[in-house]
C-alpha cells in the first residue's frame, strides 16, 4: 500500500519533470524559422529576420540606394509594404539574384549554406554595381570591336592596324579629347 502510494507520487513527479524537460527542449531547439514572410520567391522562406536584413542591406550598399528603390510605401497604412511587387526594380533584383546564383553555382562551383543559399564564391552584386544602380556598360578602349579608334583623332594609326577600311569609320566624327593639360 505505501509502496503503491510512493509509486504514484513518483509517477506524478516524473510526469511533471518531463513536462519541464520537454518545455525546455522545445524552447532551446532551433525551430525552423518562420518569420511569416509573405512574398519570397528567390530567398529561402526559412530565412531569419537578421539574415534577410543582411541581404537587403548588402543590396542597398551595392547599388547605392535605399529600401524604397525597390519597395513601395502603403500610403493608406502609412507604412512600407515590403511584400508588394509594385516596383519593377524589385523584379529586376530577383532576376539579378538568380543570375548571380547561377554564375556562382555553375561557374565558380560555389557551396551552399545551411539555408540552401549559394555562397558568393565569385560574383556578388557589388562586383558589377560598385555602389551604383546603373552600372555603365563600357567597352575597353583600344582595338576591340566597337571601341574607339586606336590612337585617337588626329593621330596616325599605329602600325599594324590592318588594311584601310577594315577598322571601321575614320576618326573624324569622334569628339576631340580635352586638350587643356
Ligand atoms: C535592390 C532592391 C531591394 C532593395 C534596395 C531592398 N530590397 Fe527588400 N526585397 C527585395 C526583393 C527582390 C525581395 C523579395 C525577395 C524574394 O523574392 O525572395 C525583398 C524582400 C523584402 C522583405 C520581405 C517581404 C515579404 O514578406 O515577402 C522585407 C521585409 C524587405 N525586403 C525589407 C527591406 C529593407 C528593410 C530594405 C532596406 C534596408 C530593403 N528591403 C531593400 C529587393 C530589395
Ligand atoms: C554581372 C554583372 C551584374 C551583377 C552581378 C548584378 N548586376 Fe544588377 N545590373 C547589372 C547591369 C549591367 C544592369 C543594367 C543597368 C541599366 O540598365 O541601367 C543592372 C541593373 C540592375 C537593377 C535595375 C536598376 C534600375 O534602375 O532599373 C537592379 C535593381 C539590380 N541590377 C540589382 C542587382 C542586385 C540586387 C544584384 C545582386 C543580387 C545585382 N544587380 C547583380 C549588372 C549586374
Amino acid at each position: 500500500m505505501t509502496i503503491m502510494l510512493m509509486n504514484k507520487k513518483m509517477l506524478v513527479t516524473l510526469g511533471l519533470m518531463s513536462v519541464v524537460v520537454l518545455g525546455a527542449m522545445t524552447s532551446t531547439t532551433p525551430k525552423p524559422a518562420d518569420e511569416g514572410w509573405k512574398n519570397l520567391k528567390v530567398l529561402p522562406k526559412s530565412i531569419t529576420k537578421d539574415q534577410l536584413h543582411e541581404v537587403m542591406e548588402e543590396w542597398e550598399h551595392s547599388l547605392g540606394v535605399h529600401c524604397n528603390f525597390c519597395h513601395v510605401r502603403d500610403e493608406a497604412a502609412k507604412q512600407m509594404d515590403w511584400a508588394s511587387d509594385a516596383k519593377p526594380e524589385k523584379g529586376m533584383a530577383r532576376d539579378m539574384f538568380k543570375m548571380m546564383d547561377k554564375i556562382n553555382d555553375k561557374y565558380f562551383h560555389a557551396k551552399k549554406d545551411s539555408l540552401g543559399m549559394v555562397l558568393k564564391a565569385g560574383v556578388n552584386c557589388n562586383t558589377c554595381h560598385r555602389g551604383t544602380a546603373h552600372p555603365e556598360v563600357t567597352v575597353p578602349a583600344g582595338r576591340g570591336p566597337g571601341g574607339p579608334p586606336p590612337g585617337g583623332p588626329g593621330m596616325p594609326p599605329p602600325p599594324g592596324t590592318g588594311p584601310a577600311g577594315q577598322s571601321g569609320p575614320p576618326p573624324a566624327g569622334t569628339p576631340a579629347p580635352d586638350k587643356k593639360e
